[in-house]
C-alpha cells in the first residue's frame, strides 16, 4: 500500500490488483439478463453517455464520459435500477415463476397482483434507493416502508412518496442506524427487507440489487464503442456502502478479464469506509462510526457492503477520501460546460468523482497522485454521474451561491 501525503485535504493510497476473485455474479451473461429484464420496463430508455470533449481538452486528457443517470426511469438517480431488479426476483421466487420467462409487464397483470398485494417490502435510505423500492412495490401494487435517516431533506422524502412509498419515515437515526431498524422491523413482520448493502447473513437481495446496477455499465460499454473506445483508461466510482461501485467494477473486471480500467473509489472524507479498509488493509471490511456528515448524502454510509468489498480490494487500485468542496466543483464544473459541451445536472454524490478528476489534472499538488495514476493525455476517463438535482436547495446554494467553495478562492 502507498499512502500519498495529504494535499489539498484530500487523502489518496494505492493498493496493488489482487485479482484472484473476479465476481462472476456480475458476470456478462447476467448483466445482459438484467438489461434486458430493465428494458422490458415502460419508460425504460438508455440513459445518455455524454462525451466532454472541451473539458477533456482543457485538462489534457483524450477523453471524458459521463453516464448521465439523472435520467434514469425519470427517478432522478441509478438507484431504481438494483430495486426494480431485486423486487422481480423476489416475487418471481415467491410465485415460483421462472424469472427468463417472466417480465415486469407479466407480474403487473390484475390476477398476478391480486397474489402480490400483502407483500410488504421496506428499506432504509438516503433517498434514491427508497424511490426505487417505492416504484416497483408501487408497479406490482405491494406496499412499501421507507425509512430515512435524520437530516434528511423533505424535498427527498417527498419524491420517495411520489414514487408511490405506502409509507416515509424520517427517522433520528444515521444511515447504519436507519438500516438495523428496517431489518428489525423485517424480521418481526415478516416483510421483505430490500437493502442495498450486505452484511453477515444477508447476501442475496443485495446481489440482486448490485446485479441490478451493471446494466449502467453494461450500456455505458455499448455507447464507449459507438464512440469508438473499446474500453476506458479509467474509472472513477463514488461509493458510499460500495455496492454501485461493486457491480461496476465488478462487471468490467469479468468483460475485460480481470485487467479492469484503473479505477480509484472515491468518497467523502470523513465517511470514508472503503478507504478505511483498503487502509487497514487487511483484507477486511471496516466501518467508520460517529456523527457522519458531508453534502453526500448518498455517500453518507459508515459500513462497507461485505459482498462488494472484495471486489473494490482486489479490482480498484486507488481510494480517495475527499472534502465536500471536491463534490461541489464536480457540479458546478457540469453545470457549466466549455463551448458546445453538454450542460449535466449532477447532484452532490453524482459529481464527485469529476472534482476530483479536474484537481487532479489541474493542481501541481497532486502531481504525484496523477502520475502514479497514469493519467495522461492518452487516458479515456469513465465516470457515472449517479444523480441529479435532487435537493434543489443545496444545489442552488452551491451552484448560484458559491457553497463549499474550493481552497483556491482563499486569500485571493
Ligand atoms: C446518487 C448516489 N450515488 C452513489 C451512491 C453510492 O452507492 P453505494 O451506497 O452503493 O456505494 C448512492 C447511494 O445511495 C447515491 O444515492
Amino acid at each position: 500500500m502507498n499512502s500519498f501525503k495529504e494535499q489539498l485535504g484530500i487523502n489518496v493510497i494505492s493498493t496493488p490488483l489482487n485479482n484472484h476473485n473476479l465476481p462472476l455474479f456480475l458476470n456478462e451473461k447476467i448483466s445482459d439478463n438484467v438489461r434486458k429484464f430493465h428494458s422490458s420496463i415502460e419508460n425504460y430508455q438508455i440513459t445518455p453517455l455524454i462525451s466532454l470533449n472541451n473539458l477533456a481538452k482543457k485538462l489534457n486528457i483524450k477523453g471524458i464520459f459521463v453516464k448521465d443517470e439523472s435520467y434514469r426511469f425519470n427517478l432522478n438517480a441509478f438507484k431504481s435500477l438494483g430495486g426494480l431488479y431485486a423486487i422481480f426476483k423476489i416475487v418471481c421466487n415467491k410465485l415460483d415463476s421462472d424469472d427468463s420467462q417472466i417480465t415486469f409487464k407479466d407480474l403487473q397483470k390484475p390476477q398476478i397482483k391480486e397474489q402480490l398485494k400483502d407483500m410488504v417490502f421496506i428499506t432504509a435510505t438516503d433517498g434514491n434507493h427508497g424511490k426505487g423500492v417505492a416504484f416497483a412495490a408501487s408497479k406490482l401494487g405491494c406496499k412499501s416502508i421507507v425509512f430515512m435517516p435524520k437530516g434528511t431533506v423533505e424535498v427527498r422524502a417527498e419524491a420517495i412518496r411520489q414514487a408511490g412509498a405506502s409509507q416515509v419515515i424520517i427517522t433520528d437515526l444515521n444511515y447504519d442506524d436507519a438500516v438495523k431498524k428496517a431489518a428489525k422491523m423485517a424480521r418481526e413482520n415478516n416483510w421483505y427487507l430490500v437493502q442495498d448493502t450486505a452484511w453477515n447473513g444477508y447476501e442475496d437481495i443485495p446481489k440482486f440489487i448490485t446485479q441490478g446496477y451493471t446494466t449502467m455499465s453494461n450500456e455505458a460499454y455499448d455507447q464507449l464503442q459507438e464512440y469508438g473506445f473499446e474500453k476506458p483508461t479509467h474509472l472513477f466510482l463514488q461509493a458510499g456502502v460500495g455496492s454501485m461501485a461493486g457491480g461496476v467494477l465488478g462487471y468490467f473486471a469479468n468483460k475485460y478479464n480481470s485487467n479492469p480500467p484503473i479505477t480509484t473509489i472515491v468518497e467523502p472524507k470523513d465517511v470514508a469506509c472503503i478507504y478505511k479498509s483498503a487502509f487497514i488493509n487487511d483484507g477486511n471490511a471496516h466501518a467508520v462510526t460517529g456523527n457522519l456528515q458531508t453534502i453526500m448524502a448518498g455517500l453518507n454510509c459508515g459500513a462497507p457492503n461485505t459482498s462488494t468489498w472484495p471486489i473494490l480490494r482486489d479490482f480498484a487500485s486507488f481510494y480517495a477520501a475527499c472534502p465536500d468542496y471536491v463534490a461541489a466543483r464536480g457540479m458546478r464544473i457540469m453545470a457549466s460546460p466549455i463551448d458546445d459541451d453538454k450542460k449535466i445536472i449532477s447532484g452532490e454524490s453524482g459529481a464527485v468523482g469529476l472534482g476530483l478528476l479536474s484537481l487532479l489534472m489541474e493542481k501541481e499538488e497532486l502531481n504525484e497522485i496523477k502520475e502514479a495514476m497514469n493519467l495522461n493525455s492518452d487516458s479515456v476517463v469513465l465516470i457515472f454521474n449517479t444523480e441529479g438535482n435532487t435537493d434543489p436547495i443545496g444545489y442552488n446554494e452551491i451552484i448560484y451561491d458559491g457553497k463549499n467553495p474550493s481552497l483556491f478562492l482563499e486569500g485571493r
